[in-house]
């Protein structure tokens, strides 16, 4: 069984003014579709063909991890955002609340954690096993799975994510991609980790 490149959840001009057509296209129809593609090379005949995306991720490295975490990455990336307004349940504002004293405390250290990453990453909102919410910069293609933390939100800031709309302007980039969090995706992970750490 072959892995297959995610359905888009939108056209590839949604995200406009904030991210252009020209970069959905170049960062999902290639980069994002790259990952897929390699991925599906180096597992073929391997131990982890037919393997869960999660169950790769968890138990390979090198070039199988880092396709692997790739697309994993993407994917949620991209579930993340969205053109129209939503906004985080009351559950996820009060744990927020709760764990960096408030929303725009939040935004200040989740945009200032992906301006700070160096080289190429992801930023993530994930849930810990102790139930506390924590921003986790990661570098390349490294993946909050592997650390037993479950992500709830991901930022790419790989320079494929904005250079042709902002060359070499991450944090203006950051502050557009604030604009289109999508909310209720986020909340929909919190809720769903929740009910599966419940029944662990
Ligand atoms: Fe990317």
């Amino acid at each position: 069984m072959k892995f297959e490149l995610m359905s888009l959840p939108y056209e590839e001009n949604a995200l406009v003014p904030y991210i252009s057509a020209e970069t959905v296209s170049y960062h999902y129809a290639k980069h994002h579709a790259g990952y897929v593609k390699k991925l599906n090379t180096l597992i073929e005949g391997s131990e982890f063909f037919g393997k869960s995306l999660e169950f790769i991720i968890k138990n390979s490295k090198d070039g199988i991890f880092n396709n692997a975490a790739q697309v994993f990455n993407h994917d949620f990336y991209w579930h993340g955002l969205s053109a129209e307004s939503t906004a985080p349940s009351a559950k996820l504002s009060s744990m927020i609340e709760r764990d960096f004293g408030c929303m725009e405390e939040f935004k200040k250290l989740f945009l200032d954690k992906a301006t700070a990453l160096f080289g190429s990453g992801w930023v993530w909102l994930v849930l810990n096993q102790d139930k506390k919410l924590s921003i986790e910069a990661l570098a390349n293609a490294d993946n909050p799975l592997k650390y037993e933390k479950i992500a709830l939100l991901t930022c790419d800031v790989w320079e494929h994510a904005y250079y042709i709309d902002y060359r070499n302007a991450r944090a203006d980039y950051l502050q557009n991609y604030w604009k289109l969090i999508n909310w209720k995706f986020v909340s929909d992970n919190l809720a769903e980790a929740e009910v599966n750490t419940t029944n662990a």
